[in-house]
């Protein structure tokens, strides 16, 4: 599954990224680690009992890279830049930022997305935070690698509508690019797959900052309040959450029908023949989550109340591909603003990114 993408790494500052050095352990754990749900948290929500979580939650100390595209700081600037430049799509207005905007935690704060001549799409738009260490890509996991999935929205017709040749065409003809692929790759010529890589790597260094929770983690007792830590105790206990939500990102990368109605299939439409799969959506990323309202993969759910009575109530809709974890919970309206507080400590104050400068 991981493809032999974790030899390179690079450490994970805060603000700057240096050149990486010794190996990714703690990422590869990351990936693995499944928070157990022992219903002695719930029930006691003591110190000693929810300590002994802090392991499964520690974040890594490097961001992996794949042997094929290794970082290099002029590959991620030339990255960022073209994440901001809108003359990646045909009508030269619309950018991967459109969409994946830093201001709403790298998503457009809409319930779904609005592409080439104003579309809506069919899903809402996810974070591209923490993507270095997500095996596959998109609601349905139809996509398995950051540089293939970057032509994906450029091309199609409904999100950037913009033609690969035609891309690497215009590109070749603003001059202030040049410089910027000889820095990267060693030569001016611009074509698709140096793009792709170039955002690949910009993507892979997006990572959510320290939050009140990894405070926690870090032995702060008192980094979140009285209400989250009893909201933990019950994420990881009845109310089942860490079962998908696993691990430093709170996503164990799988899919799931959780219950949200609608007719879109999510990854049964690649796995026709798999009941489980039928309506079943990639678990989510809970980084950030204060930042990315509305949820869910159609937007259905406009606040962390809301997500929350729906996992209380089983599922708004059950299918027989529901998974078995969301069952009626019966929580209380205390327990309820538990979880939620619990959520909001997930959200980290990440440093300004600063929107560059496009070459002419
Ligand atoms: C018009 C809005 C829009 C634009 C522009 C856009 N995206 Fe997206 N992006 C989306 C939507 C919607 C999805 C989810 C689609 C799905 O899962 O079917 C998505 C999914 C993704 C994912 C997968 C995230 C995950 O959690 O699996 C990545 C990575 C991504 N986009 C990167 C980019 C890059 C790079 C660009 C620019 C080349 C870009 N996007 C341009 C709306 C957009
Ligand atoms: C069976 C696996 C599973 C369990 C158990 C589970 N989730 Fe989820 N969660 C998912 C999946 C899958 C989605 C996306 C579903 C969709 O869009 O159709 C999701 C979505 C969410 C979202 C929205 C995130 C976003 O960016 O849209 C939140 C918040 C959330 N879950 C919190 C919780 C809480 C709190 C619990 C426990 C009460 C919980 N989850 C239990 C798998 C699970």
């Amino acid at each position: 599954m991981n493809k032999g993408i974790r030899k390179q790494s690079v450490v994970l500052g805060l603000t700057v990224l240096g050149v990486g050095v010794g190996a990714v352990s703690a990422a590869e754990r990351g990936d693995r680690m499944v928070a157990s749900s022992s219903g002695a948290a719930a029930r006691e929500g003591g110190t000693a009992v929810l300590g002994s979580l802090r392991e499964q939650y520690r974040r890594p100390s490097a961001i992996p890279y794949p042997d094929d595209n290794p970082y290099s700081e002029s590959k991620a600037r030339l990255g960022q830049i073209l994440f901001f430049d809108p003359r990646l799509s045909g009508s030269n207005w619309i950018s991967c930022a459109t969409c994946h905007n830093p201001g709403f935690a790298w998503g457009d704060g809409l319930p779904r997305g609005i592409g080439h001549g104003m579309n809506t799409l069919g899903r809402r738009t996810p974070t591209t935070l923490n993507l270095g260490w997500a095996p596959l890509l998109f609601w349905d996991g139809r996509e398995e690698s950051l540089e293939a999935q970057a032509l994906g929205p450029m091309s199609a017709a409904a999100e950037m509508n913009q033609p690969i040749a035609e891309l690497e065409k215009e590109l070749g003809q603003i001059a202030g690019y040049k410089p910027l692929f000889q820095a990267a790759f060693g030569e001016t010529t611009i074509t698709g797959v140096r793009v792709a890589k170039a955002i690949a790597t910009f993507e892979r260094t997006l990572v959510s900052h320290e939050a009140p929770f990894d405070r926690w983690v870090n032995g702060d007792e008192d980094a979140i309040s009285a209400s989250a830590r009893r909201g933990l105790a019950l994420f990881n206990g009845r109310a089942m959450c860490s079962k998908c939500h696993s691990g430093w990102r709170f996503t164990d990368d799988g899919f799931h029908d959780v219950g949200v109605a609608g007719t879109d299939r999510g990854r049964g439409k690649l796995l026709p023949g798999l009941d489980s799969m039928q309506f079943a959506f990639k678990t989510p990323t809970l980084r950030n989550i204060a930042a990315r309202a509305p949820y869910m993969h159609d937007g259905s759910e406009a606040t962390l109340e809301q997500v929350v009575e729906l996992y209380n109530r089983g599922g708004r809709i059950r299918r027989p591909s529901l998974a078995t974890e969301v069952h009626p919970l019966k929580l209380t309206a205390g327990e309820k603003a538990d979880l939620v507080q619990f959520m909001l400590a997930l959200t980290s104050v990440d440093a300004p990114i600063d929107v560059p400068t496009l070459p002419r």
